[in-house]
Protein backbone atom coordinates (compact mmCIF):
# COMPACT_ATOMS: atom_id res chain seq x y z
CA UNK A 1 0.00 0.00 0.00
CA UNK A 2 1.60 3.70 -0.54
CA UNK A 3 0.71 6.32 1.88
CA UNK A 4 -0.04 9.80 -0.34
CA UNK A 5 0.08 13.29 0.58
CA UNK A 6 0.03 16.32 -0.42
CA UNK A 7 2.73 19.25 -0.15
CA UNK A 8 3.30 22.61 -2.80
CA UNK A 9 7.34 21.53 -3.03
CA UNK A 10 9.11 18.28 -2.26
CA UNK A 11 13.01 18.68 -1.63
CA UNK A 12 15.14 16.21 -2.78
CA UNK A 13 18.32 16.37 -0.31
CA UNK A 14 19.10 17.86 2.84
CA UNK A 15 22.07 19.67 2.19
CA UNK A 16 22.77 23.05 2.01
CA UNK A 17 20.75 23.75 -0.97
CA UNK A 18 17.70 21.86 -0.01
CA UNK A 19 17.72 23.22 3.65
CA UNK A 20 18.38 26.95 2.64
CA UNK A 21 15.18 26.00 -0.02
CA UNK A 22 13.30 24.75 2.63
CA UNK A 23 13.63 27.94 5.18
CA UNK A 24 13.78 30.65 2.33
CA UNK A 25 9.96 28.69 1.66
CA UNK A 26 9.07 28.34 4.84
CA UNK A 27 9.98 32.45 5.36
CA UNK A 28 7.33 33.27 2.47
CA UNK A 29 4.75 30.77 3.83
CA UNK A 30 5.29 28.25 1.67
CA UNK A 31 5.28 24.74 2.80
CA UNK A 32 7.59 21.76 2.09
CA UNK A 33 8.71 18.32 2.44
CA UNK A 34 12.29 17.85 2.42
CA UNK A 35 13.59 13.77 1.70
CA UNK A 36 16.90 12.71 2.19
CA UNK A 37 18.72 9.74 1.83
CA UNK A 38 21.15 9.25 4.77
CA UNK A 39 20.82 9.59 8.64
CA UNK A 40 20.63 12.72 10.59
CA UNK A 41 23.83 11.82 12.54
CA UNK A 42 25.62 11.30 8.74
CA UNK A 43 24.59 14.69 7.27
CA UNK A 44 25.47 16.97 10.11
CA UNK A 45 28.94 15.33 10.38
CA UNK A 46 29.93 15.07 6.45
CA UNK A 47 32.93 17.08 6.70
CA UNK A 48 33.18 19.59 3.63
CA UNK A 49 34.22 23.24 2.86
CA UNK A 50 33.34 26.11 5.54
CA UNK A 51 33.72 29.69 3.54
CA UNK A 52 30.64 31.90 3.25
CA UNK A 53 30.40 34.56 1.71
CA UNK A 54 29.08 38.01 3.04
CA UNK A 55 25.74 37.56 0.60
CA UNK A 56 25.04 33.98 2.19
CA UNK A 57 25.96 35.23 5.60
CA UNK A 58 23.06 37.59 5.07
CA UNK A 59 20.61 35.64 3.69
CA UNK A 60 20.91 33.43 6.56
CA UNK A 61 20.76 36.26 9.36
CA UNK A 62 17.61 37.54 6.90
CA UNK A 63 16.04 34.30 8.00
CA UNK A 64 16.97 34.06 11.57
CA UNK A 65 19.35 31.41 10.54
CA UNK A 66 22.61 32.72 11.68
CA UNK A 67 22.61 33.06 15.46
CA UNK A 68 25.73 30.57 16.28
CA UNK A 69 27.15 31.38 12.98
CA UNK A 70 27.45 34.87 14.23
CA UNK A 71 28.88 33.67 17.46
CA UNK A 72 31.42 30.86 16.65
CA UNK A 73 32.24 31.72 12.65
CA UNK A 74 35.40 33.55 11.80
CA UNK A 75 34.90 36.85 10.53
CA UNK A 76 38.15 37.09 8.22
CA UNK A 77 38.97 40.44 6.58
CA UNK A 78 41.43 39.02 3.94
CA UNK A 79 43.67 36.22 2.75
CA UNK A 80 46.92 35.32 1.89
CA UNK A 81 48.43 34.75 -1.25
CA UNK A 82 52.23 32.76 0.02
CA UNK A 83 54.58 31.92 -3.56
CA UNK A 84 58.26 32.07 -3.77
CA UNK A 85 58.60 31.77 -0.21
CA UNK A 86 56.34 34.99 0.93
CA UNK A 87 53.37 35.67 1.47
CA UNK A 88 50.96 38.98 0.29
CA UNK A 89 47.66 40.00 1.96
CA UNK A 90 44.45 40.68 0.07
CA UNK A 91 42.57 42.72 2.33
CA UNK A 92 38.67 42.43 1.38
CA UNK A 93 37.34 44.93 3.80
CA UNK A 94 39.52 47.63 2.45
CA UNK A 95 39.47 46.83 -1.50
CA UNK A 96 35.56 46.09 -1.25
CA UNK A 97 34.15 46.78 2.02
CA UNK A 98 33.23 43.42 3.06
CA UNK A 99 34.35 40.32 5.05
CA UNK A 100 33.67 36.64 4.55
CA UNK A 101 33.13 33.73 7.39
CA UNK A 102 34.58 30.43 7.94
CA UNK A 103 32.44 28.14 9.62
CA UNK A 104 31.85 24.87 8.26
CA UNK A 105 29.03 23.32 6.14
CA UNK A 106 28.22 20.90 8.77
CA UNK A 107 27.79 23.54 11.23
CA UNK A 108 25.35 24.96 8.80
CA UNK A 109 23.68 22.25 8.55
CA UNK A 110 23.20 21.02 12.27
CA UNK A 111 21.52 24.64 12.40
CA UNK A 112 19.45 24.73 9.77
CA UNK A 113 18.37 21.33 10.36
CA UNK A 114 17.61 22.07 14.54
CA UNK A 115 15.57 25.20 13.26
CA UNK A 116 13.44 23.36 10.79
CA UNK A 117 12.76 20.48 13.32
CA UNK A 118 12.22 23.03 16.36
CA UNK A 119 9.36 24.49 14.09
CA UNK A 120 7.70 21.13 13.62
CA UNK A 121 8.29 21.25 9.57
CA UNK A 122 9.34 18.21 7.89
CA UNK A 123 12.80 16.27 7.12
CA UNK A 124 12.25 12.89 6.19
CA UNK A 125 15.45 11.14 6.86
CA UNK A 126 16.96 7.81 5.39
CA UNK A 127 14.34 7.94 2.42
CA UNK A 128 15.08 5.10 -0.23
CA UNK A 129 14.50 4.52 -4.04
CA UNK A 130 13.21 8.12 -4.26
CA UNK A 131 11.32 8.18 -7.94
CA UNK A 132 10.01 11.54 -9.54
CA UNK A 133 7.15 11.39 -11.90
CA UNK A 134 4.93 13.99 -13.97
CA UNK A 135 7.76 15.68 -14.39
CA UNK A 136 5.69 17.75 -17.16
CA UNK A 137 2.48 17.90 -15.79
CA UNK A 138 1.96 20.51 -13.42
CA UNK A 139 1.10 17.57 -11.00
CA UNK A 140 4.45 15.80 -10.50
CA UNK A 141 5.06 13.06 -7.68
CA UNK A 142 7.49 12.26 -5.50
CA UNK A 143 7.50 8.26 -4.77
CA UNK A 144 10.11 7.29 -1.63
CA UNK A 145 10.18 4.55 0.56
CA UNK A 146 10.67 5.22 4.52
CA UNK A 147 10.63 2.70 7.37
CA UNK A 148 9.60 -0.28 5.21
CA UNK A 149 6.55 1.81 3.72
CA UNK A 150 6.22 2.94 0.30
CA UNK A 151 4.74 7.10 0.43
CA UNK A 152 3.47 9.50 -2.82
CA UNK A 153 3.72 12.90 -2.24
CA UNK A 154 1.94 15.30 -4.94
CA UNK A 155 3.14 18.54 -5.23
CA UNK A 156 3.52 21.36 -7.56
CA UNK A 157 7.32 22.08 -7.68
CA UNK A 158 9.95 19.36 -7.42
CA UNK A 159 13.06 20.94 -6.19
CA UNK A 160 16.26 18.64 -7.09
CA UNK A 161 18.90 19.32 -4.35
CA UNK A 162 20.18 16.01 -4.51
CA UNK A 163 24.04 17.00 -4.76
CA UNK A 164 26.17 15.82 -7.85
CA UNK A 165 25.44 11.77 -7.14
CA UNK A 166 21.82 12.54 -6.82
CA UNK A 167 18.66 10.99 -9.50
CA UNK A 168 16.93 14.73 -10.10
CA UNK A 169 19.73 15.82 -13.03
CA UNK A 170 19.33 12.42 -14.99
CA UNK A 171 15.74 12.73 -15.14
CA UNK A 172 16.35 16.18 -16.56
CA UNK A 173 18.28 15.56 -19.46
CA UNK A 174 15.64 12.60 -20.27
CA UNK A 175 13.31 14.98 -21.02
CA UNK A 176 13.01 16.11 -24.95
CA UNK A 177 15.40 18.88 -25.23
CA UNK A 178 17.75 16.32 -23.24
CA UNK A 179 21.08 18.73 -21.34
CA UNK A 180 24.38 19.80 -22.44
CA UNK A 181 27.04 19.39 -20.20
CA UNK A 182 30.25 21.38 -19.82
CA UNK A 183 33.41 20.01 -17.66
CA UNK A 184 36.75 20.09 -17.24
CA UNK A 185 38.54 17.56 -14.66
CA UNK A 186 41.81 18.05 -13.32
CA UNK A 187 45.04 16.26 -12.77
CA UNK A 188 45.18 16.11 -8.71
CA UNK A 189 42.96 16.74 -6.02
CA UNK A 190 42.98 17.98 -2.30
CA UNK A 191 43.75 15.68 0.35
CA UNK A 192 42.32 17.26 3.42
CA UNK A 193 42.78 17.17 7.15
CA UNK A 194 40.81 18.24 10.37
CA UNK A 195 43.45 18.79 13.34
CA UNK A 196 43.51 19.45 16.47
CA UNK A 197 46.08 22.20 16.57
CA UNK A 198 45.19 25.68 17.53
CA UNK A 199 45.92 27.81 14.35
CA UNK A 200 48.62 30.76 14.42
CA UNK A 201 46.95 33.05 12.14
CA UNK A 202 43.46 34.44 11.44
CA UNK A 203 43.41 34.20 7.90
CA UNK A 204 43.26 31.30 5.14
CA UNK A 205 46.88 30.90 3.34
CA UNK A 206 47.01 29.94 -0.37
CA UNK A 207 50.17 28.67 -0.98
CA UNK A 208 51.34 28.08 -5.32
CA UNK A 209 54.89 25.80 -3.92
CA UNK A 210 56.80 24.18 -7.21
CA UNK A 211 56.28 20.87 -5.00
CA UNK A 212 52.19 21.90 -5.69
CA UNK A 213 49.05 24.03 -3.67
CA UNK A 214 48.78 23.98 -0.18
CA UNK A 215 45.89 25.68 1.92
CA UNK A 216 46.21 26.60 5.47
CA UNK A 217 42.91 26.89 6.98
CA UNK A 218 40.58 26.36 9.99
CA UNK A 219 37.72 26.02 11.86
CA UNK A 220 37.62 27.43 15.13
CA UNK A 221 40.37 28.37 17.97
CA UNK A 222 41.50 25.32 18.27
CA UNK A 223 40.68 23.36 14.93
CA UNK A 224 42.82 23.60 11.95
CA UNK A 225 42.08 23.04 8.38
CA UNK A 226 44.65 22.26 5.65
CA UNK A 227 44.98 20.99 2.34
CA UNK A 228 47.50 19.62 -0.16
CA UNK A 229 47.42 19.17 -3.69
CA UNK A 230 48.05 15.47 -4.84
CA UNK A 231 47.58 13.28 -7.85
CA UNK A 232 44.21 12.82 -9.17
CA UNK A 233 44.44 9.00 -8.32
CA UNK A 234 46.66 9.30 -4.86
CA UNK A 235 45.42 7.00 -2.38
CA UNK A 236 44.70 8.45 1.54
CA UNK A 237 46.84 5.17 2.92
CA UNK A 238 50.25 6.60 1.30
CA UNK A 239 49.58 9.61 4.23
CA UNK A 240 50.95 8.76 7.24
CA UNK A 241 50.55 11.71 9.44
CA UNK A 242 53.97 12.33 9.57
CA UNK A 243 54.26 12.87 5.59
CA UNK A 244 51.22 15.14 6.17
CA UNK A 245 52.83 17.18 8.29
CA UNK A 246 56.89 17.59 6.65
CA UNK A 247 54.94 17.89 3.05
CA UNK A 248 52.76 21.29 4.54
CA UNK A 249 55.83 22.07 6.43
CA UNK A 250 57.79 22.34 2.69
CA UNK A 251 54.71 23.90 0.92
CA UNK A 252 53.78 26.58 3.54
CA UNK A 253 55.92 29.47 3.41
CA UNK A 254 57.31 28.92 6.79
CA UNK A 255 60.69 30.73 5.73
CA UNK A 256 58.02 33.79 5.98
CA UNK A 257 58.41 34.23 9.45
CA UNK A 258 55.21 31.75 9.48
CA UNK A 259 54.76 28.71 11.70
CA UNK A 260 52.25 26.31 12.29
CA UNK A 261 51.03 24.00 15.41
CA UNK A 262 50.84 19.93 14.48
CA UNK A 263 48.56 17.93 16.64
CA UNK A 264 46.20 14.59 16.32
CA UNK A 265 44.67 14.24 12.95
CA UNK A 266 40.40 14.11 13.45
CA UNK A 267 39.42 13.74 10.05
CA UNK A 268 41.38 12.77 7.03
CA UNK A 269 40.01 12.41 2.59
CA UNK A 270 40.73 13.23 -0.63
CA UNK A 271 38.81 15.02 -2.97
CA UNK A 272 38.75 15.13 -6.73
CA UNK A 273 38.39 18.45 -8.71
CA UNK A 274 36.25 19.05 -11.19
CA UNK A 275 34.17 21.72 -13.06
CA UNK A 276 31.00 20.94 -14.56
CA UNK A 277 27.93 22.76 -15.47
CA UNK A 278 24.48 20.74 -16.70
CA UNK A 279 22.08 22.67 -18.57
CA UNK A 280 19.05 23.61 -18.57
CA UNK A 281 18.57 23.56 -14.42
CA UNK A 282 14.69 22.75 -14.95
CA UNK A 283 12.75 20.67 -17.07
CA UNK A 284 8.52 21.00 -16.17
CA UNK A 285 8.05 21.21 -12.86
CA UNK A 286 11.56 19.65 -11.87
CA UNK A 287 14.11 22.36 -10.84
CA UNK A 288 17.75 21.33 -9.94
CA UNK A 289 19.92 23.34 -7.73
CA UNK A 290 23.45 23.19 -6.21
CA UNK A 291 25.75 20.55 -6.79
CA UNK A 292 23.14 18.97 -8.81
CA UNK A 293 23.96 20.79 -11.19
CA UNK A 294 27.43 22.22 -11.01
CA UNK A 295 30.78 22.06 -9.09
CA UNK A 296 33.28 24.19 -8.72
CA UNK A 297 36.84 22.96 -8.04
CA UNK A 298 36.92 24.45 -3.95
CA UNK A 299 39.87 26.60 -4.86
CA UNK A 300 37.49 29.46 -5.04
CA UNK A 301 35.51 28.62 -1.86
CA UNK A 302 32.39 28.93 -3.94
CA UNK A 303 30.32 25.29 -3.87
CA UNK A 304 28.55 25.86 -1.04
CA UNK A 305 27.63 29.65 -1.42
CA UNK A 306 26.48 28.66 -5.22
CA UNK A 307 23.81 26.12 -4.12
CA UNK A 308 22.76 28.97 -1.68
CA UNK A 309 22.39 31.36 -4.61
CA UNK A 310 20.98 28.94 -6.50
CA UNK A 311 18.12 28.61 -4.12
CA UNK A 312 17.22 32.15 -3.62
CA UNK A 313 16.67 32.55 -6.92
CA UNK A 314 14.12 29.42 -6.78
CA UNK A 315 12.62 30.53 -3.93
CA UNK A 316 11.40 33.59 -5.84
CA UNK A 317 10.20 31.50 -8.61
CA UNK A 318 8.35 28.87 -6.90
CA UNK A 319 6.89 31.76 -4.73
CA UNK A 320 5.38 33.45 -8.36
CA UNK A 321 4.55 29.95 -9.55
CA UNK A 322 2.41 29.07 -6.43
CA UNK A 323 1.38 32.09 -4.80
CA UNK A 324 0.37 34.30 -8.27
CA UNK A 325 0.07 31.14 -10.71
CA UNK A 326 2.92 32.40 -12.67
CA UNK A 327 3.89 29.43 -14.00
CA UNK A 328 5.89 30.77 -17.06
CA UNK A 329 8.54 32.12 -14.14
CA UNK A 330 9.53 28.80 -14.17
CA UNK A 331 10.96 28.95 -17.37
CA UNK A 332 13.21 32.12 -15.98
CA UNK A 333 15.16 29.70 -13.63
CA UNK A 334 18.23 28.10 -15.75
CA UNK A 335 18.87 31.70 -17.54
CA UNK A 336 18.48 33.52 -13.46
CA UNK A 337 20.86 31.60 -12.31
CA UNK A 338 23.60 30.71 -14.90
CA UNK A 339 24.83 33.95 -15.06
CA UNK A 340 26.42 34.13 -11.42
CA UNK A 341 27.24 30.00 -11.85
CA UNK A 342 29.25 30.96 -14.92
CA UNK A 343 31.63 33.46 -12.93
CA UNK A 344 32.07 31.52 -10.27
CA UNK A 345 33.24 28.67 -12.34
CA UNK A 346 35.54 31.28 -14.65
CA UNK A 347 36.81 32.36 -10.67
CA UNK A 348 37.43 28.96 -9.51
CA UNK A 349 39.16 27.80 -12.67
CA UNK A 350 41.20 31.09 -12.82
CA UNK A 351 42.26 30.49 -8.83
CA UNK A 352 42.97 26.51 -9.14
CA UNK A 353 44.91 27.28 -12.35
CA UNK A 354 46.78 30.25 -10.86
CA UNK A 355 47.78 28.04 -7.78
CA UNK A 356 48.22 24.71 -8.80
CA UNK A 357 50.87 23.08 -10.08
CA UNK A 358 50.15 20.94 -13.47
CA UNK A 359 53.36 19.58 -15.07
CA UNK A 360 57.00 20.72 -15.33
CA UNK A 361 56.22 23.02 -18.07
CA UNK A 362 58.32 26.06 -17.02
CA UNK A 363 56.28 28.61 -18.97
CA UNK A 364 53.38 27.82 -17.48
CA UNK A 365 55.32 28.19 -14.39
CA UNK A 366 56.16 31.61 -14.90
CA UNK A 367 52.83 32.83 -15.93
CA UNK A 368 51.27 31.99 -12.67
CA UNK A 369 54.02 33.83 -11.16
CA UNK A 370 53.32 36.35 -13.19
CA UNK A 371 49.95 36.66 -12.26
CA UNK A 372 50.49 36.06 -8.98
CA UNK A 373 52.69 38.91 -9.19
CA UNK A 374 49.91 40.99 -10.51
CA UNK A 375 47.19 40.16 -8.21
CA UNK A 376 49.66 41.07 -5.24
CA UNK A 377 50.64 44.14 -6.65
CA UNK A 378 48.26 45.83 -8.68
CA UNK A 379 44.93 47.29 -6.60
CA UNK A 380 42.49 46.59 -9.40
CA UNK A 381 43.86 42.80 -9.68
CA UNK A 382 43.59 42.44 -6.41
CA UNK A 383 40.35 44.02 -6.19
CA UNK A 384 38.89 41.78 -9.06
CA UNK A 385 40.19 38.68 -6.91
CA UNK A 386 38.30 40.42 -3.79
CA UNK A 387 35.54 41.05 -5.33
CA UNK A 388 34.65 37.88 -6.92
CA UNK A 389 35.76 35.80 -3.17
CA UNK A 390 33.35 38.01 -0.78
CA UNK A 391 30.30 37.14 -4.18
CA UNK A 392 28.56 39.25 -5.94
CA UNK A 393 25.46 40.43 -3.58
CA UNK A 394 22.35 38.54 -4.88
CA UNK A 395 20.34 41.74 -6.00
CA UNK A 396 17.27 43.15 -4.51
CA UNK A 397 15.51 40.30 -6.62
CA UNK A 398 17.12 37.50 -5.32
CA UNK A 399 17.47 38.33 -1.53
CA UNK A 400 15.25 36.53 0.44
CA UNK A 401 11.37 37.39 -0.59
CA UNK A 402 10.92 37.99 2.85
CA UNK A 403 13.04 40.45 3.36
CA UNK A 404 11.80 42.40 0.68
CA UNK A 405 10.02 45.75 1.09
CA UNK A 406 6.24 46.20 -0.17
CA UNK A 407 5.15 43.07 -1.00
CA UNK A 408 2.64 42.78 2.01
CA UNK A 409 4.58 39.80 2.76
CA UNK A 410 7.43 39.31 5.83
CA UNK A 411 8.94 36.64 8.05
CA UNK A 412 7.12 37.48 10.99
CA UNK A 413 3.44 37.37 8.95
CA UNK A 414 4.74 34.04 7.10
CA UNK A 415 1.50 32.49 5.94
CA UNK A 416 0.87 29.37 4.62
CA UNK A 417 -0.80 29.07 1.34
CA UNK A 418 -1.53 25.39 1.11
CA UNK A 419 -3.56 25.93 4.29
CA UNK A 420 -4.83 28.51 2.33
CA UNK A 421 -5.96 26.33 -0.10
CA UNK A 422 -3.82 28.74 -2.72
CA UNK A 423 -1.92 25.36 -3.79
CA UNK A 424 -4.14 23.74 -6.28
CA UNK A 425 -4.51 20.14 -5.44
N1 LIG B 1 17.33 10.89 -2.28
C1 LIG B 1 17.40 11.71 -1.22
N2 LIG B 1 18.50 12.43 -0.89
C2 LIG B 1 19.56 12.32 -1.70
C3 LIG B 1 19.55 11.52 -2.87
C4 LIG B 1 18.37 10.78 -3.14
N3 LIG B 1 18.27 9.99 -4.20
N4 LIG B 1 20.75 11.62 -3.46
C5 LIG B 1 21.49 12.46 -2.72
N5 LIG B 1 20.78 12.90 -1.65
C6 LIG B 1 21.20 13.83 -0.60
C7 LIG B 1 22.63 13.62 -0.13
O1 LIG B 1 22.72 12.61 0.86
C8 LIG B 1 22.97 14.99 0.42
O2 LIG B 1 22.66 15.11 1.80
O3 LIG B 1 21.22 15.13 -1.14
C9 LIG B 1 22.09 15.96 -0.37
C10 LIG B 1 22.89 16.85 -1.28
O4 LIG B 1 23.65 17.73 -0.49
P1 LIG B 1 25.09 18.29 -0.94
O5 LIG B 1 25.87 17.23 -1.61
O6 LIG B 1 25.66 18.97 0.25
O7 LIG B 1 24.74 19.35 -2.09
P2 LIG B 1 24.17 20.83 -2.03
O8 LIG B 1 23.09 20.96 -1.02
O9 LIG B 1 23.94 21.21 -3.44
O10 LIG B 1 25.38 21.67 -1.44
C11 LIG B 1 26.52 22.01 -2.19
O11 LIG B 1 28.02 20.75 -0.91
O12 LIG B 1 29.44 19.26 -2.02
C12 LIG B 1 29.34 20.43 -1.31
O13 LIG B 1 31.12 21.77 -2.01
C13 LIG B 1 29.77 21.52 -2.18
O14 LIG B 1 29.60 23.16 -0.62
C14 LIG B 1 28.94 22.62 -1.71
C15 LIG B 1 27.67 22.06 -1.27
C1 LIG C 1 38.05 25.24 4.01
O1 LIG C 1 38.31 25.83 5.06
O2 LIG C 1 37.59 24.08 4.03
C2 LIG C 1 38.30 25.89 2.70
C3 LIG C 1 38.71 27.20 2.66
C4 LIG C 1 38.95 27.81 1.45
C5 LIG C 1 38.80 27.10 0.28
C6 LIG C 1 38.38 25.78 0.31
C7 LIG C 1 38.14 25.16 1.54
O3 LIG C 1 39.06 27.69 -0.91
Amino acid sequence: MTITSDTPVAIIGAGPAGLVLAHLLKAIGIDSVVLERRDRGYVEQRVRAGVLEHPSVELLRDLGLADRLEREGLSHRGIELAFEGRRHRIDFLDLVGHSITVYGQQEIVKDLIAARLAAGDPIVFEVDDVTIDGIDSDFPTVGYTHDGERHELRCRIVAGCDGFHGISRDRIGEGPSGNTVFDRDYPFAWLGILAEAAPTIDELIYSSHERGFALYSMRSPTITRLYLQVPADERIEDWSDDRIWSELEIRLPTGDGFSFNTGPIHERGITTMRSFVSIPMRRGSLAIAGDAAHIVPPTGAKGMNLAIADVAVLAEIIDDVITDGKDERLDDYTDECLRRVWRCQHFSWWMTSMLHRFDDDPFRRQLQLSELRLVTSSTPAATNLAENYVGVALGPSLRSPATQAGDGRSLAGARSLASEGKVDR
